[in-house]
């Protein structure tokens, strides 16, 4: 997901160009550039490779002026090169933008332009838009022209534009992708995220879809695409700048995965008082409960496995029949969905392309939406009918954790809330379950303690090609979302599966090279016996077997010697604990591996593109 900033003030932009680009780093990129409004017009400079390259590219070739855009890139069209990286220029230099999206009818418009004589440096969809706006802004009043432009495009962008003919005023829009308006003592700004520019600003403006913003030194315009004028809508900044810093971890990841602690306590403080689970951004009325009979949930990666968890929940407590499904399937399904059918998704960024393009597709089947989101304004947010926020702060590390376990216990307040109002849920159950769940984040706390025995663990067994996680019911997800840590940031193969299915072919794979990683803190009823069946079955063909067991549980020292123990839970919301010590697992894994642990290759924090 690329990343924009710019600013319009009274110093010197680029350090804060550069500061922003780093802010927005965990959002996976492969090349840099900055574009400054200079005396002789504008000024790009421009590298493939980190924000280090960049820099050096500065240093020989300064730039220095206080109106400027920059860009992280994560390459769609055209490899990453110099040549494709941004801001791209139209129109001779005449206009530089930064963009974040695709625009779909690219090469229709490139072709008609190239009829007009325009000529083109790079591969990018992004530059053939610099170049349309060129073409509509030649005359008349600029933001006309950029409207036009804009109105004649297709698909998603957020972007920022400067206009040699326009040394004063900085331009913003956006469509499908995020882009907020920031201002503070020495200027305005715009950026892909809050906190991307939250040392500069005191309040922003989240632009919203086909808004189109003039900033200058003087104020901020806004108008839609059609030219009709929009009030601009300041929100104060809420966001403390310790929640973008790494506080003294070592990485990002590990800092989220210790806030597990105090996110879940804050969800609790929020959403529960006493035996009452009260969600005030639902605006879900009772009678749609009562009558509501199927749900889907939709969503993709990480957060796909919190609706899999949800799905469980739901059906445990109440009669509604819910199904779940991968956004970038669902989207091209033809669903039996109706107004009589809720479409729950999950998403930490509210931005990912696949679950947006479901809700879409829901919404014009008439379906109200509920979204579970972490991240106020995003796109989702926008989308949705019904919210539950997750509160769970920016999550800086590509692979997600404290968002996940946030997204797991809106799921449990959603399905009390849910059991309760349709009188599917008893008092007694419903107070015995609330118990248990403001002891989880001490449980969590507790294996975060564990750590160094989890790093013993993770050390033993980090060499080898790959690893078996197994799980069974409400740790079948976790199993899943274990595997997915591992290779996501160790980049060891790792493969997640129903215990239950081990027999019908993975059980091949068993041998003494193999690391088994078995959730077995299930002491309840047969199903935790199946489990150790399985984790024996295992044995008996010389796996490797790292055990996740419940404190006190003697049933695994004589199976394998690489016990996890947990503090003992309700097995239904086991996961909450038990994949904290899965992602310390992954997370010294990959330590000993040697990986990008916060920014690992290829990845983005959020898939806004298809
Ligand atoms: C999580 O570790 C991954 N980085 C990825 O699977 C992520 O969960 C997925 O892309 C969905 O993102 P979202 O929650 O922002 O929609």
């Amino acid at each position: 997901m690329c990343g924009i900033v710019g600013m319009i003030g009274n110093r010197n932009a680029v350090p804060v160009l550069v500061e922003g680009l780093k802010r927005l780093e965990y959002r996976g990129y492969d090349s840099a550039g900055v574009a400054v409004m200079g005396a002789d017009g504008v000024e790009i400079r421009r590298s493939v490779g980190r924000l280090t390259q960049l820099e050096r590219v500065l240093a020989s070739s300064p730039v220095s002026a206080p109106l400027g855009i920059g860009h992280t890139r994560w390459a769609t069209h055209g490899e990453a090169s110099e040549r494709n990286s941004h801001p791209h220029s139209g129109g001779q230099g005449r206009v530089a933008m930064v963009h974040n999206g695709i625009i779909e009818n690219y090469a229709e418009i490139k072709s008609d332009l190239r009829e007009q004589g325009a000529e083109f440096t790079s591969d990018t969809d992004t530059e053939v838009l610099a170049q349309l706006v060129a073409s509509k802004t030649e005359s008349g009043e600029f933001a006309d022209g950029l409207r036009e432009a804009l109105r004649e495009a297709r698909g998603a962008y957020a972007i920022g534009l400067l206009a040699r003919d326009q040394p004063d005023t900085l331009y913003a829009a956006r469509l499908g992708s995020p882009l907020i308006v920031g201002r503070g003592p020495e200027g305005t700004y715009i950026a892909s995220d809050v906190p991307a520019i939250l040392p500069q600003v005191t309040d922003v403006i989240y632009l919203q879809d086909g808004e189109v913003a003039r900033i200058t030194r003087e104020g901020v315009d806004i108008w839609d695409l059609e030219g009709r004028p929009v009030a601009p809508d300041w929100q104060q900044v809420e966001l403390e700048e310790t929640a973008v810093d790494s506080a003294g971890f070592e990485t990002f990841m590990l800092k989220e995965i210790h806030e597990q602690t105090r996110v879940l306590g804050g969800l609790l403080d929020r959403y529960v008082n006493g035996l009452e689970v009260t969600l005030p951004d639902l605006n879900l009325d009772e009678e749609t409960i009562r009558n509501l009979d199927r749900m889907m949930i939709v969503s993709c990666g990480t957060a796909y496995y919190a609706a899999m968890y949800g799905r469980l929940l739901i059906e445990n407590f109440t009669t509604i029949a819910v199904e779940t499904d991968l956004g970038s399937e669902y989207r091209y399904r033809n669903p039996r969905i109706d107004d009589n059918t809720l479409l729950a998704t999950v998403s930490q960024s509210g931005e990912t392309a696949d679950t947006l393009a479901s809700v879409k597709m829901a919404k014009e089947a008439g379906c109200p939406i509920l979204a579970i989101c972490n991240v106020f304004g995003s796109s989702l947010v926008r989308e949705a009918d019904h919210l539950i926020y997750t509160h769970a702060g920016p999550e800086i590390g590509v692979a997600s954790t404290k968002a996940f376990t946030a997204q797991l216990t809106a799921f449990v307040f959603l399905a009390l809330h849910l059991a309760e109002v349709r009188g599917e849920l008893t008092f007694e159950k419903k107070a015995e379950l609330l118990v248990a769940l403001q002891k989880i984040p001490l449980s969590i706390h507790k294996v975060l303690e564990s750590k160094d025995r989890i790093r013993e663990v993770a050390e033993k067994h980090h060499d080898g090609p790959s690893s078996l996680y197994l799980g069974r019911r409400f740790n079948y997800p976790i199993a899943l979302e274990g595997a997915l840590k591992n290779k996501e940031i160790s980049y060891q193969h790792a493969e997640g599966y129903a215990a239950g299915e081990m027999k019908h072919g993975p059980i091949a794979l068993i041998n003494e090279y193999l690391p088994v990683i078995c959730i077995c803190t299930d002491t309840e009823d047969e199903v935790a016996e199946k489990m150790i069946s399985n984790v024996r079955e295992v044995q008996a063909r010389s796996g490797r077997i790292i055990a996740i067991a419940s404190e006190g549980d003697t049933r695994l020292h004589e199976i394998t010697e690489d016990i996890l123990f947990v503090p003992k839970t309700r097995e239904c919301l086991s996961p909450l604990v038990n994949v904290v010590a899965l992602q310390l697992l992954a997370y010294y894994a990959a330590q000993a591996r040697g990986t990008d642990i916060d920014k690992p290759r290829n990845l983005a924090k959020s898939v806004t593109v298809e």
